[in-house]
């Protein structure tokens, strides 16, 4: 009993304000199949990627889609990304979007500790 009491008010802490930890067990289960420390054909690597140009990683082929795009992966561009990448960059050839926004946040912000 006190054992699990302990569990659950360790589990209530780690839920709190810490936005990038929770962003990292969202990153873990829905991103890390494809996005590993190195670029795969899977995905590029995330490494540095939070104010990156956009699809600038010379160990990735990009799709032309995204490849087209300009500018930088400012937190607002990420968040339009991750909400909905065909609309973001038609043709894009990631299909893997985050509908809520507390979970996409919470993945912005575990994406600048990608360093
Ligand atoms: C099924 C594989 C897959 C999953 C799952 C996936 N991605 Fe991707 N991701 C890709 C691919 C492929 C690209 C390159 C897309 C292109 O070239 O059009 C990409 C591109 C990106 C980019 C742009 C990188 C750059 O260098 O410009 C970001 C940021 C990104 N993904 C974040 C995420 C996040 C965060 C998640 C989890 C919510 C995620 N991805 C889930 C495959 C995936």
């Amino acid at each position: 009993m006190l054992g699990y009491a302990l569990a659950a008010a360790a589990f209530s802490l780690a839920a709190g304000p810490a936005l990038a930890q929770d962003g990292g067990a969202l990153f873990n289960m829905r991103c890390k199949m494809c996005h590993q420390a190195a670029s795969t054909p899977l995905g590029p690597a995330l490494t540095g990627v939070a104010g990156a140009k956009i699809a600038a990683r010379p160990d990735f082929t990009y799709s032309p889609a995204l490849k087209a795009k300009e500018g930088a992966w400012t937190d607002a561009n990420l968040d339009a990304f991750l909400k909905a990448p065909m609309a973001f960059a038609p043709g894009a050839r990631m299909q893997a979007p985050v509908p809520a926004d507390d979970a996409r946040a919470a993945i912005v912000a575990y994406l600048h500790t990608l360093k």
